[in-house]
């Protein structure tokens, strides 16, 4: 099949199953919608966004494919709009704040069975709060795109006990191993420029947190 989507829709669309019922909220361009309709046979999904325009572009993207009778598009903030057979949220490519206050109400919505989110930032804060709102984590991974890595994370209904700074990551696994080294590169880097002694305590903190462990 031709490149429709990059590596991070590509390994997200791997935690989605032709029998979910998807709402991808932020679905901007609809990619992720095309490949899954064009990767499963009579695939019905549904994609919003907050703005007009990328369901625009949106739109031209699915008429592109002839999808407009698998892919609806709504205008709506968050879950506003969630129809009851939805059992399935998608959010990616936001702030994990964001993401957050999209989900603040999701206990309202019992169909809510999986929920997978693929955030640019504050990955423990996003585990931490995931847990308050009642979901546990399925599977996680790192994703590495354009030089940038990003974390794919799959949730379920359920609490448990987790640290929320390394979650469920394989730490054997080469990338997920990589995006910690990385982490710990860019500190030792900040240390050399850093006079604060607090912000000073936190980053060697925070690497020995590291250092430890990848030892295990
Ligand atoms: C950077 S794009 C990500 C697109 C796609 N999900 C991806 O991962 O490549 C973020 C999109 O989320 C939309 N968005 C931001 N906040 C939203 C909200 N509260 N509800 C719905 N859409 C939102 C923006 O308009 C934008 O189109």
């Amino acid at each position: 099949m031709k490149k429709i989507i990059n590596d991070r829709l590509l390994k997200l669309s791997g935690h989605l199953l032709n029998t979910d019922n998807i709402l991808d909220i932020g679905c901007d361009h609809a990619l992720l919608e095309i490949y899954l309709c064009l990767k499963y046979p009579n695939f019905y999904i549904t994609g919003s966004d907050i703005n007009q325009k990328p369901l625009e572009i949106a739109m031209k993207n699915i008429s592109k494919y002839h999808l407009e009778n698998q892919i609806k598009l709504l205008l709506s903030n968050g879950i506003e709009k969630l129809d009851n057979n939805i059992d399935t949220l998608v959010i990616s490519g936001m702030g994990a704040i964001n993401m957050i206050n999209i989900l603040q109400d999701v206990r309202n919505y019992p169909n809510i069975k999986k929920i997978v989110l693929s955030p640019n930032n504050d990955f423990p804060y996003l585990r931490y709060e995931m847990n308050k709102l009642g979901f546990k984590i399925t599977k996680e991974e790192i994703v590495k795109d354009n030089n940038k890595y990003y974390l794919i994370i799959e949730y379920s209904k359920g609490l448990e006990k987790i640290d929320n700074y390394f979650g469920k990551l394989d730490l054997n696994n080469s990338i997920n191993r990589e995006y910690y080294l990385n982490i710990l590169e860019k500190n030792k880097l900040f240390l050399n420029k850093i006079t604060d002694i607090n912000k000073r305590d936190l980053l060697e903190k925070e690497n020995m947190m590291i250092i430890h462990k990848l030892e295990r």
